[in-house]
């Protein structure tokens, strides 16, 4: 049995076998593939696109999804190994895993970091635990990091551009008013270097570097893939030449839990949104963005409405990308 917590657990050859099947049912999207399957949808946070995919998905692969919130439609959850469970948390992960995994053939969660100590949210212990106890695949749909988000944006890129590698891709951190989730950029870097493209990291300061486990493996792709993985702060520098650019924002990980403090740094670098200037200066790239995506904060109206903005297929992307992903956990790839 194999889980999807991170595309690092899976080999490039497999992920491209998965892509490929995301586009031969993106062709024929409704099969009978998954007929009287189903898929528990565990949502801590909020959700448009990762929701309406899945649901979406496995109806038109004949199956069911189920959604549960717990805290609201369902039972709180304890994660934690050994707790005194005094507080809020109505059931246990050990629970929750096993009677889900008696009623369902995959479980799915999305469980933001809770943003007060980094050094504890970098473990991804939500999951892990959900992994540990579940007696079905898992699917990880966001927690410090983004797989199917991943997936969509190489199928994006590989629908426009062909071949990636070699191409030069920018992750770059964009405005927001407030320190967001590192997960899709982390995402990003791994899932570019994987496949051997020219990947910049553009961010204001080392403040804003991403975590240490990340820009290791993304050195790691680089060096095995044959691509290159650099950092700067130099936004010219960076946009010049690009074939992809890629905007997220993220909090500054030094002041993590310390919204005051990240706000005095950030404050300083509104002038990182992406915009028509800036895209100028790249090799006609495409732009995209895993949204949700605030206009004329992180990007201007003038890139996403632009011929080269992409977002839209890379969500569309999503669907295809999870019913593939879905089909290959539950042995339906053939
Ligand atoms: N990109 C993404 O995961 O969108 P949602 O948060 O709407 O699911």
């Amino acid at each position: 049995m194999q889980h999807f917590l991170s595309t690092q657990d899976w080999g490039t050859g497999q992920l491209g076998r998965l892509l490929d099947l995301a586009t031969e049912l993106k062709r024929n999207p409704v099969q009978d593939r998954l007929r009287g399957k189903s898929i528990a949808l565990m949502f801590l946070n909020p959700s448009l696109r990762t929701r309406t995919s899945f649901e979406l998905g496995m109806q038109q692969l004949g199956g069911i999804a189920i959604v549960l919130q717990p805290g609201k439609d369902a039972w709180g959850v304890e994660f934690k190994p050994g707790a005194v469970m005094d507080g809020d948390a109505e059931e246990h992960i050990a629970e929750v895993a096993g009677v889900l995994s008696r009623y369902c053939d995959l479980i799915a969660l999305r469980a933001f970091p809770l943003f007060q100590d980094w050094q504890t949210d970098r473990e991804d212990a939500v999951i892990r635990s959900l992994a540990q106890h579940a007696s079905v695949p898992v699917i990880n749909m966001e927690t410090i990091v983004h797989p199917c988000q991943e997936l969509a944006l190489m199928q994006t890129l590989r629908e426009h551009i062909g071949d990636v590698a070699g191409r030069k891709f920018v992750l770059t951190w964009t405005w927001h008013p407030r320190p967001l989730n590192t997960a899709v950029a982390n995402s990003a870097l791994t899932i570019a270097t994987r496949f051997g493209m020219d990947v910049t990291l553009l961010c204001p300061e080392p403040a804003y570097r991403l975590d240490e486990q990340f820009e290791t493996a993304a050195r790691a792709n680089a060096e095995e893939s044959g691509g290159s993985f650099s950092i700067t702060h130099d936004i010219e520098a960076a946009y010049r030449g690009a074939d992809v650019v890629y905007a997220k924002s993220w909090g500054a990980l030094p002041h993590y839990g310390d919204p005051k403090a990240e706000w005095a740094l950030r404050s300083r670098y509104r002038h990182f949104m992406v915009d028509e200037e800036k895209m100028s200066m790249t090799n006609n790239a495409l732009f995209s963005h895993c949204l949700p995506l605030r206009r004329n904060v992180k990007a201007s109206d003038g890139v996403m409405d632009a011929d080269y903005c992409v977002a839209l297929d890379e969500a569309e992307n999503r669907l295809h990308v999870q019913k593939a992903l879905m089909c290959t956990l539950l042995g339906a790839d053939g």
